[in-house]
């Protein structure tokens, strides 16, 4: 056969393309609905996890018999050994909150992951002192104080330092000086006091490139050449959908898009390469910080304060009381438009154990009209009152209890059917208002606690952790 010279030249610089794709995990309400532990269940089958927006506002809760972890910006992977870690492009990262959380994860199991299986994307967005105390200043959204959305706003700007650049700009003291200028006038125009010393910023510029030169690496690269070598991905969403700048309850969101058309530009790599979007939904709702909530309850009676309690629901981050309601299926139903989910984690359902009745919200009244779909402005959404179905309740049951159901379900091979009919229809119930199958329930916080739906996705046994 005849080859053209120049073609099989060509050739050589030619990769394979991938063949095993991506997954792709994410919140599909307001965040915290247990993204860290679904993660942690799927990182076992993956070589990669990624987190590809947010910083440390988020907080991954994973549990493993008497060992609770939390992690803010280090991905839930970080418990199986084989797990390569990656804070990706479009991340805005904390560099002390980080090191926080690496000494944590050192005390625990005695590794150092930075440079190893740990790695910072070049791209990433830096946090400073400037921008937590910029972000102090917030009095309308609610924020996590953590600088997120500061950081984010200099990225737009393009005046924000990302880890590419610290290199340069440490050597450059008169782009410090105009930086440190720049952030103290900033900070006078939203009434906080500090300034930011020229001295004081490049010292942290400089620890910042000591303390991570190691880490930090082109990750898209390595994604993508992971990808080619028949590696399993996982990109990890923070937040929720609810809380998309785009799509999201605006303004009453966080400053990142936290949807799946951004899992893979935020690693650095291509949409294609996904084949599996999982929405990770409680079977009910919470939601911190201010903004619109329409199926919420009232914290200190009945359903809401059962869901608060009984789910211990504080913030991870900041340690705020969360605001509790009904699952709201038409956020979720919004929360599908967008991401496409190929599964739904149904979590936390043992917390609704105990309760007489159980409700599902399934569209909104808004001035004498029915809504089926989320009003675009927070106002509106501020108006609506919701519409339910009632369906009945289940007693408590015991975490040992619920722990030998899911144990149970594993080893006879019974799916959903393990559970009493009562809980089987809620869960139908959730999966038809969805439209999208429900892979897995969680019914407490330990690996083992999840009954996944047979042959599905989450199908394959609790492993043991490895810390
Ligand atoms: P920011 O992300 O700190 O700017 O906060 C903006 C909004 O998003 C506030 O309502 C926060 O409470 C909320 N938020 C940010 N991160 C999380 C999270 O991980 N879980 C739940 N809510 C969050
Ligand atoms: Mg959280």
């Amino acid at each position: 056969m005849w080859i053209d010279s120049r073609q099989s030249i060509h050739r050589q610089f030619i990769l394979p393309e991938a063949t095993v794709p991506a997954s792709v995990v994410l919140g599909a309400q307001w965040g915290d609905e247990g993204k860290g532990k679904a993660i942690d269940q799927l990182a076992n089958h993956s070589t990669w996890t990624v987190r590809f927006q947010g910083g440390n506002n988020a907080g991954h809760t994973i549990v493993h018999g008497d060992t609770t972890l939390k992690l803010h910006q280090i991905p839930s992977g970080i418990s199986y050994e084989h797990c390569n870690l990656v804070l990706g492009d479009g991340m805005v990262i904390d560099p002390w909150v980080l090191e926080e959380e690496l000494d944590k994860w050192h005390d625990l199991t005695g590794e150092r992951p930075e440079g190893k299986r740990l790695f910072i994307s070049e791209r990433a967005s830096i946090i400073l002192p400037f921008h937590r105390l910029y972000d102090s200043a917030d009095r309308v959204v609610g924020t996590t104080g953590r600088g997120i959305g500061p950081t984010y706003r200099d990225r737009i700007e393009r005046v924000g330092i990302r880890f590419a650049d610290l290199a340069n700009l440490v050597a450059n003291e008169e782009a410090i000086q105009t930086q440190a200028e720049r952030m103290s006038k900033q900070l006078e125009t939203v009434g906080v006091s500090d300034d930011i010393e020229v001295d004081a910023l490049q010292s942290d510029l400089k620890w910042i490139l000591e303390r991570y030169s190691d880490a930090i690496r082109p990750t898209g690269l390595m994604i993508d050449m992971a990808l080619r070598n028949e590696e399993r991905v996982l990109l990890e969403g923070a937040q929720g959908a609810m809380l998309d700048i785009d799509q999201g309850t605006y303004p009453f969101v966080t400053s990142s898009v936290t949807s799946r058309a951004n899992a893979t530009h935020g690693a650095g790599i291509h949409p294609g390469h996904v084949d599996q979007c999982f929405g990770i939904t409680k079977a009910y709702t919470t939601r911190v910080g201010n903004g619109p909530f329409p199926s919420e309850l009232s914290l200190e009676e009945g359903p809401g304060m059962h869901m608060a309690q009984v789910g211990n629901e504080y913030g991870t981050t900041t340690g705020r009381p969360r605001r509790t309601g009904w699952l709201d299926m038409v956020a979720l139903r919004e929360s599908n438009r967008i991401n496409g989910y190929t599964g739904l984690v149904v979590t936390k359902l043992d917390v609704l154990g105990g309760l007489d009745e159980l409700r599902i919200c399934i569209g909104y009244e808004m001035d004498d009209r029915t809504l089926h779909v989320m009003p675009t402005t927070s106002e509106d959404l501020a108006r609506c009152t919701p519409i339910y179905e009632t369906h009945p309740g289940f007693p408590a049951i015991s975490m040992d209890e619920w722990i030998a159901m899911a144990d149970a379900s594993r080893s006879e091979d019974t799916g959903f059917d393990t559970f009493p009919e009562v809980i089987r229809k809620y869960i139908a119930r959730i999966e038809y208002l969805a439209g999208v199958p429900i892979v897995s329930v969680g019914v407490g916080p330990d690996r083992r606690a999840s009954v996944a739906s047979k042959g599905g996705p989450f199908d394959f046994p609790a492993d043991e952790a490895t810390f």
